[in-house]
């Protein structure tokens, strides 16, 4: 269990109310997670293996607006189910929302029945039993949880995809039966009744606004406005309030760190800050889009967008995390960045007095600093159009998929007839701050695309980043990849153009 709510013991009126597995279920406190919340009302399927949103075995899913292929319409046709790491969501989150844990998924598959038993068992869990995916069964609600949600998908013509699993980690049994589990899965029945729910609407955000008061008269206040303009008057007001979308970065703080932010404001799901635009010359991501949802609706549109995404953490926390989240925490080390940088991004921030626009090569000031004010929100990322056509996100870091970067490096080139004819280069984890390469850009505009331009290449981007060691990796470490990287980038583009041209290291 995570560290006690230290709201729970006395408080004014604050509860928020979500609907589980089809019983409303009433919970306390702004920082009460929704797996504290799940486990307190027996639901204790859904287990806490770190609090941190590595391992998955929280993993429950909710219902989400489904806005089809295209997330820029905003307009929702129906239901998703949508698998996320009960441990990082405030339970006040999920005010009005509808989950459905591991429990819940017995039964479903089948009309409804008046009573249930063993041999209810959902299509997902028939599978796991049947290839032994479960050994102690520590982590197997979580995958059931994210296992189930890709049985649904609605794209049933898509197969199922394994990545899916990718934020469940399981310490005994081994991938293998779980893998042949979800390939032998077939498409949900006519009288699936989770299936079923995908036809209707989500549950629109809640307006929700709890404070809850501890015996010492400590309090803490979890608001989510209706509109952009209340939550900006929030902010002119209470510069102070601590902005959430995701809770994905939020919610380790508040696990770990045992942080107790006293005025959350929630923007997750504000509509202006949500959809994705496009006109002749830009397109524009809501800050509050999660990247999943742009993975699904750009990663083709905008490949270094589609290279960059399945690297970036799990699916579990690509479902709840967003690129205004990513962003707005200034960490050195997102993995947004340095794509962002690369696609020469611009960040529209907001506030009471209007709107401004600024370069995202301009944001960051320092360590965790930019000049957003803390009146602003991130409205949305301005990505220019037509991006350059040759592109490459390098994340290094000690596992492929569900790991933070040591060193990001995001690359986006135009190359004419074998000479670099613009070149924008994007570094993160090399410094307090993600970095533009400038100097490297420099050197290889108007160079040959050849071995020798790619030699002093390497070299000046070594210099570019002033790396600092730590538990990923020390400093001469991170200098070296980024040597390595500009030769793996120009190895990629020979051999997409089908050329042997080896690169000298
Ligand atoms: Fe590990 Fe939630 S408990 S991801
Ligand atoms: Fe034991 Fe997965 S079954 S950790």
């Amino acid at each position: 269990m995570t560290a006690p709510e230290a709201t729970t013991t006395q408080t004014t009126p604050a509860t928020t109310t979500m609907t589980v597995n089809g019983t409303p279920l009433t919970t306390v406190g702004p920082h009460t997670s929704t797996l504290d919340a799940l486990r307190d009302h027996g639901l204790t399927g859904s287990k806490e293996g770190c609090a941190e949103g590595e391992c998955g075995a929280c993993a429950v899913m909710v219902a989400r607006p489904d806005t089809g292929s295209d997330e820029g319409s905003g307009a929702a046709s129906g239901t998703r189910w949508v698998p996320v790491n009960a441990c990082l969501v405030p339970a006040a989150a999920l005010d009005g929302q509808e989950i459905v844990t591991a429990e819940g998924l017995a039964g479903t598959a089948t009309a409804p029945q008046t009573t249930r038993n063993a041999t209810d068992l959902h299509p997902v869990q028939e599978e796991m039993a049947r290839a032994g995916g479960s050994q102690c069964g520590y982590c197997t609600p979580g995958f059931i949880c994210s296992m189930a949600a890709e049985y649904y998908r609605p794209e049933p013509e898509q197969p199922f995809d394994l990545h899916s699993l990718s934020g469940n980690l399981c310490r005994c049994t081994g991938y293998r039966p779980i893998r042949d589990a979800a390939l032998a899965l077939g498409t949900p029945t006519d009288d699936d009744r989770l299936a079923a729910r995908r036809q209707d609407p989500a549950p629109a955000a809640a307006h929700t606004d709890i404070t809850a008061v501890t015996p010492a008269g400590d309090r803490a206040r979890y608001r989510r406005p209706a509109t952009l303009d209340e939550a900006l008057d929030i902010l002119r007001d209470e510069p102070d309030a601590t902005v959430v979308a995701g809770a994905t970065d939020h919610g380790v703080l508040v696990n770990i760190r045992g942080d107790r932010p006293g005025n959350v404001l929630a923007v997750d799901r504000l509509p202006e800050l949500r959809g994705i635009h496009r006109t002749a010359d830009h397109i524009d991501i809501g800050a509050a889009q999660t990247l999943s949802e742009i993975e699904r609706a750009l990663g083709r549109e905008i490949p270094l967008l589609g290279q960059l995404l399945p690297q970036f953490a799990s699916r579990l926390i690509r479902n709840s995390a967003t690129l205004g989240g990513n962003l707005g925490t200034g960490s050195p080390i997102g993995d947004t960045p340095p794509a962002l940088l690369a696609l020469e991004a611009s960040l529209l921030l907001v506030s009471a007095d209007g709107e401004r626009e600024v370069a995202l090569a301009d944001y960051f000031t320092g360590y965790r600093q930019s000049v957003r004010r803390a009146d602003e929100l991130i409205a949305a990322v301005r990505v220019p159009v037509p991006v350059q056509p040759v592109t490459a996100f390098h994340k290094i870091a000690k596992r492929r998929f569900d790991d933070i970067s040591s060193v990001a490096v995001g690359y986006a080139v135009t190359l004419t007839d074998g000479v670099v004819e613009k070149a924008r280069i994007g570094l993160g984890g090399v410094a307090a701050t993600p970095l533009r390469a400038y100097a490297t850009e420099q050197l290889l505009e108007g160079s040959a695309w050849d071995s020798a331009t790619v030699a002093r290449a390497a070299a000046t981007l070594r210099a570019e980043g002033t790396p600092m060691s730590d538990h990923r990796a020390s400093s001469a470490y991170r200098t070296a990849v980024l040597g390595t990287s500009v030769e793996r980038f120009f190895t990629e583009t020979q051999e997409a153009q089908g050329t042997k041209e080896g690169v000298r290291s």
